[in-house]
């Protein structure tokens, strides 16, 4: 097993497609077999991402894209500075609940900012740091929805966005990742179990490599 290097693996898809669950329990299999392990998740992976996500929640209503945008992307640099690049460093295998993908879908594709901008300015905030492998769980926006309204949160995003925005992020994401060679597309309808299994196999191969 090569154990001298690290592995970055971000998990996307929409607001209920199952990716927290999924990062749960891919760190808990990890763990099990004692594989050096880091879960973390954009935003909110350091202690500035945490105010900005807090910051991001309480003024959704209010805030513009663009600096919608601009606020995930000061995340993300500050991330891949204090956690993602440290623990490559630390041959960990790295999960993150999301990454720069979720700007092109989201705002992007979603909000309809100029997409080529994003990928740009996302570059530039993960400095030089890509994914070795993107797991993407694709879901309809009927499944996702049922999900959310069964945790029975407050008022959730779902609710707070139109379902032209839901397609135009679903679509978004398919444009993305058809031009990418490291994505693995999971069905969102299987179980818990059966996706992380499949998922545990794609990061055990990678980094068993
Ligand atoms: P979160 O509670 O983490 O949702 P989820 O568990 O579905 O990831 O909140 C993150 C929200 O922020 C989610 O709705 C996706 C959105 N987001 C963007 O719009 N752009 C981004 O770049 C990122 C990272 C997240």
């Amino acid at each position: 097993m090569n154990k001298n290097n690290g592995i970055l693996i971000s998990l996307e898809g929409i607001d209920g497609c199952g990716k927290t669950l999924l990062a749960k329990n891919l760190e808990l299999e990890l763990k099990k077999q004692n594989l050096p392990i880091l879960l973390t998740k954009q935003p909110g992976g350091t202690q500035l991402g945490i105010g900005l996500r807090k910051i991001l929640q309480e003024n959704k209503d209010q805030t513009c894209p663009m600096a919608e945008y601009l606020l995930f992307a000061a995340d993300r640099a500050q991330h891949i500075k204090n956690v993602i690049k440290p623990a490559l460093n630390e041959n960990k295998i790295i999960i993150s609940d999301r990454m720069a993908d979720s700007s092109v879908a989201y705002q992007g594709y979603g909000k309809d900012l100029d997409v080529e901008k994003i990928k740009y300015i996302n570059s530039w905030a993960m400095q030089g740091i890509k994914p070795n492998l993107i797991l993407y769980i694709k879901i309809n926006i009927e499944t996702a929805k049922k999900r959310i309204f069964a945790r029975n949160e407050e008022l959730t995003s779902f609710e707070k966005e139109t379902e032209i925005f839901w397609r135009k992020v679903i679509d978004g994401y398919s444009e993305i990742f058809a031009k990418k060679k490291n994505v693995y597309i999971l069905d969102g309808k299987m179980t818990p179990n059966q996706l992380t299994q499949i998922a545990l196999d794609k990061i055990l191969t990678l980094y068993n490599k």
